[in-house]
C-alpha cells in the first residue's frame, strides 16, 4: 500500500541526476512478466536515455491537461528517461488491459528505487514515432516518462465531486481520490 500510494504521476524532476538503460531494461523486464490476454504479449518498448532523443520526444508531450496556466516542467525539471509502449497492430479487444497492467508493473518497479514517472496518452504521434523508431506494423499507445521527482505529489479526498488534480501557491500538487463509499457500488 505505501508503494501504490507513492506510485503517482510525478512531473517534475531533477534534470541532472540521470537514468541508465539497465534501469529501464529492469523497469521492461518487470513488464515482460506480467499477466496478459491469452499470453499473447503483444507490447513492444522502446527505451530512451540519450539526452537529444530526450530532448525532441518532449516536444511532443502533452502535460497536465487540468492545470491550465502550467507550460509543463521547465528544462531543468524535464524527463531523463521514457519507454514508449507499442503493440503489433492486431491487438485484440483484451488485450487493450495488457499496456495498463505492464505500466503498472514498471512504475512500481520505478518509485520502489526512488524514480517517479508520468504515463502519457495524449502525444504527437509523428514526434514519437520519429523518437521511438516504431513503424507502421506496430501501433504507439503510451510514453512513460521518468526522473527522481522534485515535487510533492499527495493523495486528498474528492470534495462536492470535483476529481481534479491541483496545485497549492508552493507548487505542491494534489490529487483528489473518490472515497470508498463512493466506489463500492454494493455490498452483498
Ligand atoms: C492511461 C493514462 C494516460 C495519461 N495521460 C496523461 C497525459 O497525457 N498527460 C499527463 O500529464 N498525465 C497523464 N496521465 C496521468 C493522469 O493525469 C494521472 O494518473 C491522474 O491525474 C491521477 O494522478 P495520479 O497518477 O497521481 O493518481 C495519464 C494517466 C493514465 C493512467
Amino acid at each position: 500500500m505505501e508503494l501504490i500510494k507513492k506510485n503517482r504521476s510525478y512531473r517534475r524532476f531533477d534534470n541532472s541526476k540521470k537514468i541508465s538503460m539497465e534501469q529501464l531494461e529492469n523497469f521492461v523486464e518487470h513488464a515482460r512478466i506480467a499477466q496478459c490476454s491469452a499470453n499473447r504479449q503483444p507490447l513492444r518498448y522502446s527505451l530512451i536515455t540519450e539526452k537529444e532523443a530526450c530532448e525532441k520526444l518532449y516536444d511532443g508531450l502533452k502535460w497536465a491537461g487540468y492545470l491550465t496556466d502550467w507550460d509543463g516542467p521547465v528544462p531543468e525539471e524535464r524527463p531523463v528517461a521514457y519507454i514508449v509502449v507499442a503493440a503489433k497492430n492486431d491487438l485484440m479487444d483484451f488485450e487493450k488491459v495488457d499496456s495498463g497492467l505492464a505500466m503498472q508493473n514498471m512504475t512500481l518497479a520505478a518509485i520502489s528505487e526512488g524514480v517517479g514517472s508520468c504515463m502519457i496518452g495524449m502525444f504527437n504521434k509523428k514526434i514519437v514515432s520519429e523518437v521511438s523508431g516504431f513503424d507502421d506494423e506496430h501501433t504507439i499507445l503510451y510514453v512513460i516518462a521518468f526522473g527522481y521527482p522534485v515535487e510533492n505529489v499527495s493523495l486528498t479526498d474528492v470534495k462536492d465531486g470535483d476529481f481534479k488534480y491541483y496545485r497549492d501557491d508552493a507548487g505542491n500538487h494534489f490529487v483528489p481520490k473518490r472515497s470508498m463509499d463512493e466506489i463500492i457500488f454494493k455490498k452483498i
